[in-house]
């Protein structure tokens, strides 16, 4: 019997469809969600708007250190903007150590008194959460997730090529693989799930069968 509740990390590159994954996790077990990678993007836009380079550590650790979770909401943090600065702030380890504390905060004691916690992003399961009851590291071939991203960001009315979107994405698969900070990786003890020829309603059903096998072993 382990005193907190039940805590799914799920980790992987960007458009693998783990944020998906994560909201319909939470979703079907009245978990708390925490998506991870919109505190980088709200530290790296806040360096954007304040006119300072997202590569610059005292600019970029001042943001994370102020971060408020209402920033959290703000609809610019989805273009590709936002993205790419906060791929650049996340390499620095100041930041990450800045923005530690609430992310384990929020899967000891998640918010709303909800009985359990998913969080999604790059190094839950090997930094922030290693004890999890469950990890996940969702993938796709990197011109699968083009194609995805791709296709939202045209809905939303943003006017990028698919071949500009793949270019930005292997640029940051690169750069989150290559960081010396908590490098984006394959925990040890993740199980994969490949999304490249599955649609998000298999990925959701395969990860909720894996969430219920995590929970009858607690
Ligand atoms: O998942 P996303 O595309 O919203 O993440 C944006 C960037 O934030 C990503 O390129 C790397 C960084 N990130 C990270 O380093 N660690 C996390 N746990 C989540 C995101």
């Amino acid at each position: 019997m382990t005193a907190r509740g039940p805590v799914i990390a799920i980790d992987g590159p960007a458009a693998s469809g783990k944020g998906t994954i994560g909201r319909a996790l939470a979703r079907h077990f009245g978990f708390a969600h925490l998506d991870t990678g919109a505190i980088y993007r709200a530290v790296g836009h806040a360096v954007r708007m304040a006119g300072d380079d997202p590569a610059d550590p005292a600019a970029a650790e001042a943001a994370a250190r102020a971060l408020t979770p209402g920033q959290l909401d703000d609809p610019a943090l989805r273009g590709e903007a936002a993205g790419a600065a906060a791929s650049v702030v996340a390499a620095i380890p100041g930041v990450r150590a800045a923005l530690l504390d609430f992310q384990r905060d929020f899967a000891a004691h998640p918010p709303g008194g909800a009985p359990g916690a998913v969080l999604d992003g790059r190094d839950i399961g090997t930094v922030v959460c290693p004890d999890a009851d469950l990890k996940l590291f969702v993938t796709a071939a990197a011109e699968t997730r083009a194609r995805r991203r791709h296709l939202e960001l045209s809905r939303r009315g943003d006017r990028v090529t698919e071949a500009d979107v793949l270019a930005d994405i292997r640029a940051r698969d690169a750069r989150d693989a290559g960081r010396t900070a908590a490098p984006m990786v394959r925990a040890g003890d993740a199980r994969l799930l490949d999304t490249t020829e599955m649609d998000i309603d298999s990925a959701v059903a395969e990860a909720i069968r894996l969430t219920e096998d995590a929970l009858r072993a607690r």
